[in-house]
């Protein structure tokens, strides 16, 4: 994998002591204030899109996993870059003792081919580098472990729209600098491009700062 497209400072921040913030400084402040899109909307996108064998990627603390409402008892696989991530969500979901795979999306997934009934992936792609057509093979990456009718979805910031506040510009511009997050360049017409290539039915929602996505296979 070229320089420009390393994936590893858009996981490498995420310590022990960073999760243990992530909840209150992210999802209550920033998701809500700076990105104007309540968690809420994102558990509803979960709510509507999760099956009985669910694959989530970029998990982080498990937040949505442990909200969302299931069609039934489900059979959890977590995956991520990140060790931390993994043990932070799989405590938190132990209930459905989840199984954990730490791989990077951006390359070959090692798990069975058309096993999953939805995949989630919220708040991974700003975390990517990269533009959407290089982001676009997490899509060609999973697209074979989905089941026919598998929904993938999320959320992601878009960096270029117009009209972000001025507490979203400065984190922006901090996390782009630091490469936590490469998404300057990230527009609804990428996404939607992106999501196009690899599925027929896709829809984006547009709240704040925000994308909701949800595509079908
Ligand atoms: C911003 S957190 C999102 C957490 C959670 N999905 C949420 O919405 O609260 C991003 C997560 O993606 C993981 N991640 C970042 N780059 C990744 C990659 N290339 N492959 C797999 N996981 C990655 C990070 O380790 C982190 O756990």
């Amino acid at each position: 994998m070229s320089a420009h497209l390393d994936p590893v400072p858009g996981q490498a921040v995420y310590s022990p002591a960073i999760l243990a913030i992530y909840n209150t400084a992210v999802l209550r402040v920033s998701q809500p204030l700076a990105w104007r899109c309540p968690s809420s909307r994102v558990v509803a996108l979960y709510d509507d899109h999760v099956s009985t064998d669910h694959l989530d990627i970029g998990v982080g603390t498990g937040y949505f996993l442990d909200r969302c409402t299931y069609p039934g008892p489900p059979r959890l696989t977590l995956l991520d870059m990140n060790r931390n991530s993994l043990g932070k969500a799989a405590r938190r979901l132990a209930r459905y003792a989840p199984e954990l795979k730490q791989g990077n999306v951006m390359e070959p997934l090692d798990l069975p081919e058309e096993s999953f009934g939805s995949v989630g992936m919220n708040c991974l792609l700003h975390c990517l580098p990269g533009r959407f057509s290089d982001k676009a093979v997490v899509f060609e990456n999973i697209k074979p472990l989905m089941r026919p009718g598998a929904w993938v979805f999320g959320s992601t910031v878009l960096g270029a729209l117009p009209g972000h506040n001025l507490f979203g510009r400065a984190i922006l511009a901090s996390y782009n600098r630091k490469g936590i997050w490469c998404n300057r360049e990230d527009d609804l017409a990428g996404l939607e491009t992106a999501l196009r290539q690899h599925f027929d039915v896709v829809h984006v929602d547009v709240v704040g700062g925000s994308a909701l996505f949800r595509a079908q296979r």
